[in-house]
């Protein structure tokens, strides 16, 4: 039997400021002179905002429709993770070495970290946000079953750390926010998760124009119905349940958990609520973004 790694919790690492899973800040450095082609399209996210959502979506609209071909391999090699390492499986670039052309890749670097060559050419970008109550519940769950990541502690020091944006990747406060500037200088489509939810066929229509890529009203309700929350997480190349439990323990907690806008209200606390808000404001001042936290 081959010997399963010990790749749990390392600590983080900070690179310019920002808290990486370790393993991904090790991928920078081969990704710094990392060559966009033509036809990338990058689906950027924070962590815990719909990315998976979004590249089930990308694909199924690549692929036409076709179930079959979205069934090919698991989401995160359809759409390769550029800084995606982990010691036992094929990492980003990796993955990216057998990527035919247009490619859909994926991302949650802030832009400090992104390599240049996706800002200098201008690649189409889409973005995805969802708001900053549901991300952080998420998370938390996230940092639990995904072991690659430091132990999240409590509910309550995981969210002060997350307020702080000490938590990977950093602070959710400004990536969304400097990735909504970004649109003033490249074409970036910028999707909101609860959007998604409320009307999935009108931002999945958005998504088609943006990719120029016109599919039937019969192939739009396919791909609205195949890449429901209750699909996707019975789809075994959508839920990540192809990766080792040393990775990803669903048992711990599922990747696809509830899908849903509002699941916040079951784990802030009043107080915890109204410090969030105060703190939200601040961070936030002067921001032309506006998150809905229910539908
Ligand atoms: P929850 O933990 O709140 O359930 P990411 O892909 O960026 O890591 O985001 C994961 C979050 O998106 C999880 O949120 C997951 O359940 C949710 N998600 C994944 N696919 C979804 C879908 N088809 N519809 C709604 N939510 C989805």
């Amino acid at each position: 039997m081959e010997p399963i790694p010990d790749t749990s919790r390392p600590p983080q690492v900070v690179v310019n400021g920002i808290p990486l899973i370790k393993y991904f800040s090790e991928a920078l450095g081969e990704l710094e002179g990392f060559r966009v082609q033509p036809g990338d399209l990058l689906i950027s996210t924070y962590p815990k905002s719909g990315t998976t959502w979004l590249c089930e979506i990308l694909d199924m609209i690549y692929q036409s429709g076709d179930l079959e071909k979205c069934q090919r391999a698991p989401v995160y090699t359809r759409v390769p993770f550029l800084e995606f390492r982990a010691p036992g499986v094929p990492s980003g670039l990796e993955t990216l070495k057998d990527t035919p052309s247009p490619r859909l890749l994926k991302t949650h670097l802030p832009l400090a970290l992104l390599p240049k060559a996706f800002l200098d050419q201008k690649v189409k970008v889409i973005y995805v946000a969802r708001n900053a109550k549901d991300v952080v519940v998420s998370y938390y769950h996230f940092y639990q079953m995904a072991k690659v990541h430091p132990d999240p502690g409590t509910w309550e020091t995981f969210l002060e750390t997350f307020k702080a944006g000490q938590v990977c990747y950093g602070s959710w406060y400004r990536h969304v926010q400097e990735w909504w500037e970004l649109r003033k200088q490249q074409p970036v489509l910028y999707l909101f998760y609860e959007d998604l939810k409320e009307d999935p066929k009108r931002e999945i229509r958005k998504i088609m124009e943006f990719v120029e890529r016109p599919l039937s009203e019969e192939i739009l309700d396919r791909i609205v119905r195949e890449t429901s929350f209750k699909n996707m997480k019975e789809n075994p190349m959508a839920n990540f349940s192809s990766l080792p439990s040393y990775i990803m323990d669903h048992e711990v907690s599922p990747f696809m958990r509830k899908g849903i806008a509002g699941d916040w209200k079951n784990h802030f606390t009043v107080a915890q609520n109204e410090l969030f808000d105060a703190d939200y404001a601040e961070k936030m001042a002067g921001s032309e973004l506006h998150f809905r936290t229910e539908l």
